[in-house]
């Protein structure tokens, strides 16, 4: 049943990839779509329902944490394979297979797969099963029961079941994956021709199949903003790399080239009166995909200010920032992490604080500020940085290093949040766990 995977030849496919290290054995791959945001969610509701089910022998849930440290190996020995990929594409539709193979600890295994046509121009996604009228079901199951081994027949699965694979192909054949029984390898698949197929499919299985036969280039969705693109931090672990006070015209250049080395994208909260001085550096922070928060525009307390000074010092760094990015900033970071019930009731964002404090600026020495990020950190922290000193740039390589290394997703704070509404004048430090 593997067939070559399509997702690198399309343009808005970015794979992701986990290994847990504790709770229950198991790796996923899987390739989210952009500009699909119900196909994403399918997926990430798959990978936690399962991931869950395999760790409720722990009495507890999946959590990021589990996924930490794996390293790169492969599963070897008994446990779960995820693997989720677009297998076609073609017109407006994407057809999208997701798979589990359990392997248990004598050696067998059991593969199981469906299939999904997610349409690029609505955004829905169909389920296999719905492609074939109703009635229809039980002579194809009857048809695929045929085509099988004898051996086979006593224990496969019905082949249009509630993980139905079936693909159609350009000539109107339609492929049947029939899940695999208890230690029988990976499944049979079974070909119905265009003329049988064509009586059983429905009207959405007959616009999937014209799409299909029609050969029309494949017409992706919008891309979204790099820095805004879908993750699913409560599937993998993530954290927040943030940098305060700049745009700084000779270090935040230097960082922005590291970030782009090691393909890593972080938030920047600006100061008004830097992004005024360095318009064409603020600008590369934005072009480059990373998300620009406003820290005010000239850095005081704001716990000093009255409510018409916070007010003042909020919209002049938001009106910098645009000016420079051509972005409105809709996070922000109060100096010094000083904030009161008139601050917060002023700001009309959500301020932005953090889990972990490098104190960079404290140490100014990668060998004391690196360690400590390390040690502190936990999946779904922001982690508090500067821009402003060449210290702090000597230590992001090896720190995103060792990050990556340890499993971590290094993401912006909106996608750290994603899926966790994020209110105006409420204080956030990190992601909370899954409800
Ligand atoms: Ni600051």
């Amino acid at each position: 049943m593997t067939r070559a995977p399509v997702a690198g030849s399309l343009p808005n496919a970015y794979p992701m990839y986990l290994a847990t290290a504790s709770g229950p054995p198991a790796t996923a791959s899987w390739t989210y779509i952009d500009g699909l945001p119900q196909l994403n969610s399918q997926l990430d509701s798959w990978l936690l329902g399962v991931l869950d089910a395999k760790a409720a022998s722990t009495g507890r849930r999946y959590r990021p944490e589990m996924a930490l440290s794996a390293g790169p190996a492969s599963l070897s020995g008994p446990g779960t394979t995820l693997t989720g990929q677009a297998i076609k594409a073609a017109g407006s539709f994407i057809v999208y297979r997701e798979s589990e193979k359990d392997t248990s600890a004598d050696g067998t295994s059991t593969v199981m797969s469906r299939t999904f046509f997610a349409d690029t121009g609505t955004g829905q996604i169909t389920p296999a099963a719905d492609l074939l009228r109703p009635d229809a079901v039980p002579g194809i199951n009857a048809r695929a029961a045929d085509e099988l081994h004898p051996d086979q027949r006593a224990t496969a699965a019905p082949a249009v079941s509630a993980m139905a694979d079936l693909v159609i192909d350009g000539d109107g054949t339609l492929e049947v994956s029939v899940p695999s029984a208890q230690g029988k390898g990976d499944g049979t698949v079974v070909r119905i021709g265009p003329e049988e197929a064509e009586a059983a499919l429905s009207d959405v299985g007959r616009r999937v199949l014209s799409q299909i036969r029609s050969d029309a280039p494949f017409s992706a969705p919008a891309p979204t903003p790099q820095g805004l693109r879908h993750i699913n931090c409560d599937l993998v672990p993530c954290a927040a790399l943030t940098y305060d006070d700049g745009p700084d015209a000779k270090n935040t250049p230097q960082l922005l080239a590291i970030l782009k080395e090691k393909s890593t994208l972080a938030t920047f909260f600006m100061l008004g009166n830097n992004a005024a001085a360095n318009p064409g550096v603020a600008r590369q922070v934005t072009d480059a995909g990373h998300i620009a928060g406003n820290h005010t525009y000239s850095h005081p307390y704001l716990t000093k200010l009255s409510a018409a000074g916070i007010k003042s010092e909020m919209d002049r760094a938001s009106a910098a920032i645009k000016a420079a990015t051509g972005a409105v900033p809709t996070i922000m970071r109060p100096p010094y992490g000083a904030a009161n019930a008139t601050v917060q009731g002023v700001v009309g964002m959500p301020l932005i604080l953090w889990a972990v404090d490098s104190q960079d600026w404290l140490s100014l020495n990668p060998d004391v500020f690196v360690p400590k990020v390390l040690k502190e950190l936990k999946p779904g922290a922001v982690v508090l940085m500067h821009d402003t000193h060449a210290a702090t740039l000597s230590g992001q390589a090896g720190l995103i290093t060792a990050l990556q290394a340890d499993g971590y997703h290094l993401v912006t704070v909106p996608q750290l949040f994603e899926g966790q509404a994020l209110t105006a004048g409420q204080v956030y430090r990190g992601r909370s766990e899954r409800q």
